[in-house]
């Protein structure tokens, strides 16, 4: 029997996916992105050699995987067309393996621009974005009048329909931002440039992912960010603009609910973020003036936690099973992929939050809104560290009895199994105790 399986992160991002989507591709004929952009950043490392991907499927660098970017994702052709350049210059030929939905909104030049004079207007409550037109491109998608990858195939139209948008978003950058209107004719010229590499991709997504189906062909839809950043779930408004959780791969990407078989919630073993928002385990350090918390620090350091898409500082802090949980519910998470256990080895202690102090009481569900968890103060049990190293651990019997600990900690307080285990960046340090595509 083949399988659809749905890979999302659990926390804020960046917990790993473009590992594990790269690892678990060895059984599927199609990757599929289904939500966000090029604000994802996705670092797959194989024999020590590092590339990041940020639009294109975690599948690319295996030969006879098929790509396929779905309806769901925001799509900037320069940003595709450099990473295609990159991914060229590496010797890897993606163009005849990825394919486009028509129906991908297109980030366009004035959406970026947008994106940076919202942020700069918000000072102090920034959120933090990529700055990549993210936020903007979906809400011209929602507002019923962006354009989409499918109205390159009718070039003369495109032209009329950017004359309407860009008169809308010139006046809103000059008028009340009091930033530079973008030139008509420059973002044309610009635009049917790129068409030209784009045009061949565009394909009819939701069909092709019909046929594998019909088949009997193994699919892995990868999530972008993580359930926390979610535009409905997450901590808003400090969230991204499209749902990250394992919903979005249904309507991101044309297949119905009940065609997902397994959804693989990845889990950083302690928690990163990037950008503004509530943290509340977060254990505050800041690598420019080397002042903050020892592990802090420690987590940021080891585990290289600087941003794949901006370069970023990751804030860093210990694992939070109150966001967790709901994360696990949201996204009906089958079993667990934890990564980065490495990156706890040389602590004496570490902690787990279990719940929340909130206006005096304890609760293990999590606030509803960015001012309740930045009120709550959190919980937790301790556990002794192994203070041994765990990188590219070849079997579960073999990692240090408090590793094993800490592993069964987590599937007792989330009542799931952990079926993957990453301890190192490359593709062969992964302990795959259950393959989500095996019966
Ligand atoms: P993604 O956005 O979820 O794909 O994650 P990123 O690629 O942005 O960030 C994860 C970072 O951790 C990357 O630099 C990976 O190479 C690295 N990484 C992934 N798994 C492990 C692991 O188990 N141990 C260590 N030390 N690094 C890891
Ligand atoms: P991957 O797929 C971590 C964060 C930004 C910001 C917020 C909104 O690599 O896990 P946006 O540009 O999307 O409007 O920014 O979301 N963010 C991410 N954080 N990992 C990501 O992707 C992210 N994509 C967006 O930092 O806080
Ligand atoms: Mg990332």
């Amino acid at each position: 029997m083949s399988k659809n399986v749905v890979i999302i992160g659990t926390q804020w991002g960046d917990e790993g996916k473009g590992k594990v989507v790269d690892l678990i591709t060895d059984k599927v004929s199609s990757v599929v992105r289904f939500q966000g952009g090029h604000n994802a950043g996705h670092t797959l490392v194989i024999d020590g050699k590092k590339t990041v991907l940020h639009l294109i499927p975690s599948g690319i660098l295996r030969d006879n995987v098929e790509c396929l970017i779905g309806h769901g994702v925001v799509l900037s052709m320069s940003a595709l067309i450099k990473e295609l350049g990159e991914l060229d210059t590496a010797g890897v030929d993606a163009v005849s393996r990825l394919k486009i939905s028509p129906g991908c909104p297109l980030i366009m030049p004035y959406h970026v621009a947008l994106d940076n004079a919202r942020e700069a207007k918000r000072g102090k409550s920034a959120i933090g974005t990529t700055g990549n037109g993210i936020g903007p491109a979906y809400e011209d998608k929602v507002a019923r009048r962006g354009l989409r990858v499918g109205d390159l195939l009718d070039l003369e139209s495109f032209a009329e329909k950017l004359v309407e948008v860009m008169e809308y978003h010139n006046f809103a950058l000059s008028n009340y931002y009091g930033a530079e209107a973008l030139d008509y004719d420059t973002v044309l010229a610009e635009a049917l440039e790129q068409a030209k590499t784009v045009i061949p991709m565009i394909t009819d997504v939701t069909e092709k992912i019909h046929q594998h189906i019909a088949n009997n062909e193994n699919i892995l839809f990868e999530g972008a960010q993580g359930a926390l950043l979610d535009i409905d779930q997450g901590t808003y408004p400090f969230v991204t603009s499209s749902n990250t959780t394992s919903g979005g791969a249904v309507t991101g990407s044309g297949v119905g609910v009940t065609d997902i078989d397994y959804v693989v919630g990845i889990v950083k073993a302690y928690t990163t973020r990037v950008g503004g928002g509530p943290f509340p385990t977060e254990l505050v350090y800041d690598v420019e003036t080397d002042k903050g918390d020892s592990i802090g620090k420690v987590l940021g350091t080891i585990g290289r936690e600087f941003g794949a898409t901006t370069g970023r500082q990751r804030r860093c802090g210990w694992l939070d099973m109150v966001t967790l949980n709901r994360s696990f519910n949201l996204n009906a998470v089958t079993g667990i992929c934890l990564t980065k256990l490495d990156v706890l080895d040389t602590l004496d202690t570490i902690k787990i939050c279990t719940a929340y102090e909130l206006n005096g009481k304890q609760i293990t569900t999590p606030p509803y809104d960015a001012q309740g968890y930045a009120d709550a103060e959190p919980v937790y049990i301790e556990m002794p560290g192994w203070q041994t190293s765990t990188i590219g651990t070849d079997s579960f019997d073999s990692l240090p009895q408090q590793a094993q600990d800490y592993i069964h900690k987590i599937e007792e307080l989330s009542n799931l199994p952990v079926d993957i285990l990453s301890t190192g960046p490359d593709r062969d340090e992964t302990l795959i105790l259950k393959h989500p595509f095996d019966e």
